[in-house]
């Protein structure tokens, strides 16, 4: 880490910042760090940072001795396990934590960019934590995650909420420590977001919130920059991490007798593209990953773009490797796809999922769908309607088109009123569930293996877990078998769930269906 970053932990006087200007640094020395757009788009020009050298200063041991942390999340995966990583930093400095805000002493916002939705949750929740900091002032209120990437938010931010009392970026996380402290020891608002490309930092504390399953990161960022998207600017380029670290880190997980991992990227199929002293891609990383005694590897998210033939080979050979794949389509319109940037065709995304199905003969496809992109007509969304069906995928997660701040797309003109998008929203989640109930109903009478995680939300006589297609089955068994894969018989289908009665525990030996 360089002294310039050392130093940009930034202070900002909330009083001067809740005027109307723009350019806040004017009032602030050198130590203000705002995000950059700017820099946020830049690609290639920083070289990636390895760091494994990561520890808790003697200076702030001890300082959550006696304090509480309570961390919400939204967003994505990834989100999800950078506050594993969070909750790892607070334990380590003696922080404990808690599931209300109310007896918490630091509440921290780890926050998803990714539609205004999503934001727009995250404002309201300021709102409401308002009256609490105001009851007691001692309470640390910080903003991080992928809001805080972004300069228009920290603007917001600085006018509008002077309950927060730190922002920081995805880039800074390890950085938690530093700037609690900060934040402890001034009344002013902390802020420290670094616009950079990206380092890899290896050795960060975590605590999983699961011992089930667990999340493994394999690469940061994203380099496509798809027209819609705010990722890339709020995540960095596309870095992989070295397959030493990710295989030692999933060989530990099974030691400690997790069942299921999901390895995490923007952008999956990239992974390794970033070496330059390696040929190792994911499908090399899965052929070592299937060697390890762990009941399922997952991954998440993939792009079609990456996905190569390798990659199919590999997965065919089955064994730990899960026979489901979500694969973001986002329209069935290739002019659609062409100014999204998504740089594949209906055609080409057609012959992707063909080569996948004779590989993967009982492969479950799921989806993510945004309709209403700007000027999308009737015509090109019955094409994502027909796409669907010649897939067949068993789900989707679909979506209005949302613009976003500094994406390209955000400046297109756009002539489609909401009201028809909203229509074609309810069409196509009428198809998708269609789909997805048919889907289920295949598996009635048949026999498949649980992973049961636990009492179901809604009753706590029943257990419930997922597929190997990740389908959520419940079912009555003793308590005993949580944490188990277990053999269910499926006695029936719902649109989102199945019914089963519970069979017996699955040796060690026997095959996964
Ligand atoms: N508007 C709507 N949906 C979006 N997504 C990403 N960006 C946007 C946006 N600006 C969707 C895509 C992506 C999923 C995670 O969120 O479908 O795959
Ligand atoms: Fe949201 Fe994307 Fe950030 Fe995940 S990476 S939190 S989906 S903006």
């Amino acid at each position: 880490m360089n002294e310039e970053q050392r130093l940009s932990t930034g202070q900002v006087n909330t009083d001067l910042a809740n005027k109307e200007e723009k350019d806040y640094s004017q009032y602030f020395q050198t130590v203000y760090t705002p995000p950059s757009l700017k820099k946020a788009r830049r690609r290639g020009k920083e070289e990636v940072s390895y760091f494994d050298d990561f520890e808790i200063e003697e200076r702030f041991e001890g300082m959550g001795n006696g304090r509480k942390f309570y961390i919400r999340t939204y967003g994505c995966q990834m989100n999800e396990h950078d506050t594993e990583v969070m909750a790892g930093i607070f334990t380590a400095l003696g922080y404990e934590p808690t599931t209300t805000v109310d007896d918490a002493n630091i509440i921290l916002l780890n926050t998803c960019a990714i539609r205004e939705n999503a934001e727009n949750k995250v404002f309201g929740e300021l709102g409401h934590l308002k009256p609490l900091k105001q009851r007691n002032p001692d309470i640390l209120i910080g903003v991080c995650g992928c809001m805080s990437q972004q300069e228009s938010v920290v603007n917001k931010i600085l006018q509008t909420y002077d309950q927060v009392d730190m922002v920081f970026g995805t880039h800074n996380i390890h950085r938690l420590p530093n700037i609690i402290h900060e934040a402890y020891m001034s009344k002013e608002m902390v802020l420290e977001v670094w616009s950079k490309e990206g380092d890899i930092i290896e050795n960060l504390p975590k605590k999983r919130l699961g011992n089930i399953k667990a999340w493994v990161n394999i690469m940061y960022g994203c380099d496509k920059f798809c027209t819609y998207c705010i990722v890339p600017f709020t995540r960095g380029k596309e870095r992989s991490r070295r397959p030493e670290d990710i295989i030692q880190e999933v060989r530990h997980l099974a030691a400690q007798g997790y069942q299921e991992i999901t390895l995490l990227g923007q952008n999956v199929n990239a992974y390794g593209k970033d070496f330059d002293d390696l040929n190792y891609r994911l499908a090399d990383l899965m052929a070592d990953l299937r060697r390890i005694d762990i009941p399922r590897v997952r991954f998440t998210t993939s792009h079609p773009w990456d996905f190569d033939d390798e990659l199919i080979e590999v997965l065919a050979k089955g064994g730990n490797l899960v026979e489901h794949i979500h694969l973001p389509v986002q329209s069935g319109s290739s002019s659609i796809l062409k100014i999204m940037g998504r740089a594949y065709t209906r055609e080409s995304y057609l012959e992707l999922v063909g080569k996948i199905r004779k590989a993967i003969p009982n492969v479950a496809l799921t989806t993510d769908i945004i309709v209403g992109f700007p000027n999308e007509t009737d015509e090109q969304f019955e094409e994502t309607m027909t796409l669907y069906e010649e897939v067949g995928f068993e789900m989707a997660y679909t979506y209005i088109y949302s613009p976003r701040d500094g994406t390209p797309a955000e400046k297109m003109k756009d002539n489609i009123p909401m009201e028809v998008k909203k229509e074609r929203l309810q069409r196509l989640n009428n198809l998708v569930n269609e789909y997805a109930a048919e889907a289920m109903k295949q598996f009635e009478g048949q026999v498949v293996e649980v992973l049961v995680e636990g009492e179901s939300k809604r009753n706590d006589e029943v257990l419930s877990g997922y597929t190997r297609k990740s389908k959520l089955v419940n079912f009555k068994a003793p308590k005993s078998v949580i944490g188990k894969l277990v053999n269910v018989k499926i006695t029936e289908a719902k649109t989102w769930s199945l019914d089963g009665e519970f069979l017996h525990v699955v040796e060690k030996d026997e095959v996964l269906n």
